[in-house]
């Protein structure tokens, strides 16, 4: 078996560049991050963007670029400014993205973007070509690259391709309001494998497939030409003991080294040890309900008024996609909301919302995780959700509440969290409510359920199965073929 490369548009880091300089930031979101780990520990490529158009990148700059790349072992696939709107910004960005997470009338059907999307799927599937061995693995990630394994299968035949799908996959109703739904189909028809996290994703694409292409399909297998692809879950992980180590390890760190960000949350907590912290983490982005949340927190606020002054809401929001006028749109609400429960709620010594809109150092993140009591997710869609695996896995003495959307797919693994409908302020008030109230015991019960399923499915565990599978998948073709 070869090496196995690995094909996202968004690579481990982003570049950056100042007064002639590189810098390699860590890129947010869960693909980066969660395949981040996976990439480290073995001897894979990964191919990808790096977050800069050709126009901004200076010719004399390029052989720094590819080395800061090279050093997080990924290689890029260059992309003109026009590209990256059409491709990225476009048909990424305001098709597939609102489609897919049910957000049907943000969806824009624009065929110029779709005719960029393809030509750089054909860009990415070229840069695999280029470094490709027959008895390579590439493995395929998410919904800005669904043409690349079919582009890829036309020119190798018998290559070993895996594709995985970070996101939902909607169901057949909205799917197939989508004009280009057979090519996008059949562009993710010349993998191998198809995985998605939940087994709700699978059956929307198998009845995609068989309602829109009439294929054979048998179970979980489509038959396809005299090929067999295989639809499966794989429920992504985290990399648990990265971040249970990091809290240990923040747990004994002495004042004089904690982060100023670690000594102001001491300081308030010190001031009223009865006050509770809710932490919400996310994307700035509309699929993960941050203006439901705010709207959700005032009506706590009138519901309960005896936790006026005992509870702060701390919003961290990462800047994501600005160019996209929703979520333009959607940071100018959240900014106006914040104002107004703010100026409505604050008293002289207490501000209810704190709010972060910027990307945070690892080490911040764990600083927030592990002094919140309650963590408070609830996107409106969400493929899986990592930031509420990653809040189990920091609380070391076990304490803390998660309160989770179901409409998250990481839903379906932590039944142990309060599971809220988003839109249900009632039944979110009392969660909180119940969340605060919860005595300790039952809090540790149910985290310690959690944390040892946590640990034991990691990241390396779903990307091993992910290519056991595909492994398994393309022997079992092999022997179909030669019979
Ligand atoms: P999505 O992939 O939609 O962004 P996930 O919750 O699955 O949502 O993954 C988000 C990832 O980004 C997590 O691994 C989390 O640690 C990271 N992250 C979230 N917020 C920040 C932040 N402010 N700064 C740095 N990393 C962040
Ligand atoms: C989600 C998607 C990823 C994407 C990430 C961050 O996790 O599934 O593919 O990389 O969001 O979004 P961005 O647009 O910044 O890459």
């Amino acid at each position: 078996m070869g090496k196995t490369i690995i094909i996202s548009n968004r690579l481990p880091v982003q570049l950056q560049i100042s007064n002639g300089s590189i810098t390699a930031v860590p890129s947010v979101g869960g693909l980066a991050t969660g395949m981040k780990s996976v990439h480290s520990g073995s001897d894979s490529v990964w191919i990808g963007w790096s977050g800069l158009t050709d126009e901004e990148i200076p010719e004399e700059l390029v052989p720094k670029i590819d080395k800061a790349l090279a050093e997080h072992g990924s290689s890029k696939v260059n992309l003109t400014k026009e590209e990256v709107e059409g491709f990225y910004f476009g048909f990424s960005n305001r098709t597939i993205w609102p489609l897919f997470h049910y957000f049907l009338e943000y969806s824009e059907f624009e065929l110029d973007s779709w005719t960029t999307y393809k030509a750089v799927n054909q860009k990415f599937a070229d840069a695999i070509l280029e470094k490709a061995e027959d008895d390579d693995i590439i493995w395929v990630h998410d919904y800005q690259l669904m043409l690349v394994p079919q582009m890829v299968r036309e020119k190798r035949p018998n290559i070993s391709i895996g594709f995985f799908l970070h996101i939902p996959f909607p169901s057949f109703e909205i799917f197939r309001t989508l004009p280009w739904r057979e090519e996008i189909l059949r562009g993710l028809l010349g993998s191998d494998l198809i995985g998605f996290h939940i087994y709700d994703y699978e059956r929307h694409f198998l009845s995609s497939v068989r309602r829109l292409l009439g294929l054979e399909v048998s179970f979980n297998e489509i038959y396809l030409d005299n090929r067999v692809i295989k639809v499966d879950s794989f429920p992504m992980g985290i990399d648990y003991k990265k971040f249970s180590d990091a809290a240990k390890e923040h747990s004994q760190k002495p004042a004089s080294q904690q982060s100023e960000l670690q000594q102001r949350l001491n300081t308030h907590k010190q001031s009223d040890p009865e006050a509770k912290f809710f932490l919400s983490i996310d994307r700035l982005d509309y699929s993960k309900g941050i203006a439901k949340r705010l709207y959700a927190f005032e009506y706590f606020l009138n519901k309960y008024p005896q936790y006026k002054e005992k509870v702060r809401l701390i919003i961290l929001a990462v800047p994501s996609r600005s160019n996209v006028p929703q979520y333009q749109l959607l940071k100018r609400e959240i900014d106006e909301l914040v104002g107004r429960i703010n100026g409505e709620f604050s008293t002289v010594s207490w501000t209810p919302i704190w709010y972060f809109y910027r990307s945070m150092p690892f080490d911040n993140l764990i600083d927030l995780y592990t002094s919140s009591d309650i963590a408070w997710l609830t996107p409106l869609r969400d493929g899986m959700n990592l930031v509420a695996k990653e809040y189990i896995a920091t609380r070391t003495d076990k304490t803390g509440v998660l309160i989770l959307s179901e409409m998250a797919g990481s839903a379906n693994e932590m039944n142990e969290a309060l599971l809220i409908n988003p839109n249900n302020f009632e039944q979110i008030a009392d969660a909180l409510y119940e969340a605060i109230n919860m005595p300790k015991e039952e809090q540790q019960a149910r985290n310690e359920l959690l944390q040892n399923r946590l640990e034991r499915y990691n990241v390396e565990k779903w990307a091993n199965s992910f290519m056991t599978s595909l492994k398994a998948q393309k022997e079992r073709d092999a022997e179909n073929i030669s019979k």
